[in-house]
């Protein structure tokens, strides 16, 4: 990362510039709940992600291109906020929620204040085709989080439910940032294709591992609490992998606990079953395809730094579980 960190320097203090500053309000709550999250951090993948495909296309003559990427951050982080209100989260970014701190009906109005101020930078671009994506791209991610929402509680959810949860509430994003940042830089159809279809790879890729990290994770170094899946009835991949290949014993221990989320007894029991199993080597290697996949769609680019540093990001996305 320190590579891509470095290469990248000056791209990302601008970014972190106008993410910062464009947040502000004179109404001091929003402030303190806004930079309550995004002093935190996080990795801010997204917006580099936007940075260096626009950089691979070729296109940084204006601050529109800082501006976009922070625009994706914004929705990211607005939809964050929202998240842990639904799943009930007390960590994020390796410090309380804001809904733990500020309370629920704060963390989903300062969401909507995020939420729109993205919207307010996005019209800056002027570009009705990138107005129209961003409008479809968000109405997806909803459609994501909905349903999901319905898949609650369902032992009998398919990986191809799974990828569809998946591709609507974290991959859409990740596409969405590297098409906006092909219209501002004015790329040719067949890059934009191929910077989208490694944004979608890299995005499934990259909520495949967050789901094996939810078990196999260090709470530490993840920033969030683990377990916290299980805990709500969301059946990912692992637990997917083992409803269809565990012993009958495992099997009905993991239904029973997804038919009762948040009374678990013994979900440190349930975590064991998981790493006991061959899970993590099943969702990694699928992980592995999606990363190869991401990799495979950028050798329409001629090599350079920014290919080199867009493949190194694929790359590390999966060093996260090694
Ligand atoms: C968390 O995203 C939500 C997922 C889609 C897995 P990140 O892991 O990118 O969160 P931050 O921005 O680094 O905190
Ligand atoms: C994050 O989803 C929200 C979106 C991707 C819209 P998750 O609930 O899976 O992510 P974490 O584990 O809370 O970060
Ligand atoms: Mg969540
Ligand atoms: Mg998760």
């Amino acid at each position: 990362m320190e590579q891509i960190q470095q290469l990248m320097k000056d791209d990302i203090e601008k970014l972190n510039q106008i993410i910062i500053n464009d947040l502000s309000s004179n109404i001091m709550l929003i402030n303190q709940i806004s930079n309550y999250i995004i002093v935190a951090g996080g990795k801010r993948i997204r917006p580099l992600l936007v940075l260096l495909s626009g950089r691979l296309a070729g296109g940084v003559e204006s601050d529109l291109l800082y501006k976009m990427a922070a625009m994706i951050e914004y929705i990211h982080t607005a939809t964050l906020l929202h998240d842990d209100v639904v799943d009930e989260s007390g960590m994020r970014r390796g410090r309380k929620t804001s809904n733990a701190v500020f309370g629920n009906a704060a963390s989903v109005l300062v969401g909507d204040f995020i939420y729109t101020r993205a919207f307010q930078l996005m019209v800056e671009a002027d570009s009705l085709r990138l107005l129209r994506l961003m409008a479809d791209s968000t109405n997806q991610i909803s459609e994501g989080e909905v349903l999901q929402l319905l898949n609650i509680g369902r032992s009998d959810l398919t990986e191809d439910e799974y990828y569809q949860v998946i591709k609507h509430k974290t991959a859409v994003l990740f596409e969405a940032g590297a098409r906006v940042a092909a219209i501002i830089a004015n790329a040719p159809k067949e890059q934009e294709e191929a910077l989208a279809d490694y944004a979608v790879s890299l995005g499934t890729a990259f909520q495949i591992v967050d789901d094996i990290l939810d078990y196999f994770g260090d709470s530490n170094v993840l920033g969030k609490n683990i377990g916290d899946d299980l805990e709500e009835g969301k059946v990912t991949l692992p637990l997917i992998y083992i409803l269809k290949y565990g012993t009958v014993d495992d099997i009905k221990i993991i239904k029973e606990a997804i038919n009762n989320p948040h009374q678990i007894k013994n979900i440190n029991k349930i975590i064991e079953i998981v790493k006991q199993s061959q899970a993590i080597d099943y969702c990694k290697n699928l992980a592995n395809q999606h990363i190869k996949k991401a990799i495979n769609s950028l050798s329409i680019f001629p090599d350079c730094d920014y290919r080199q540093a867009m493949i190194r990001l694929a790359e590390l996305s999966l060093e996260r579980i090694n």
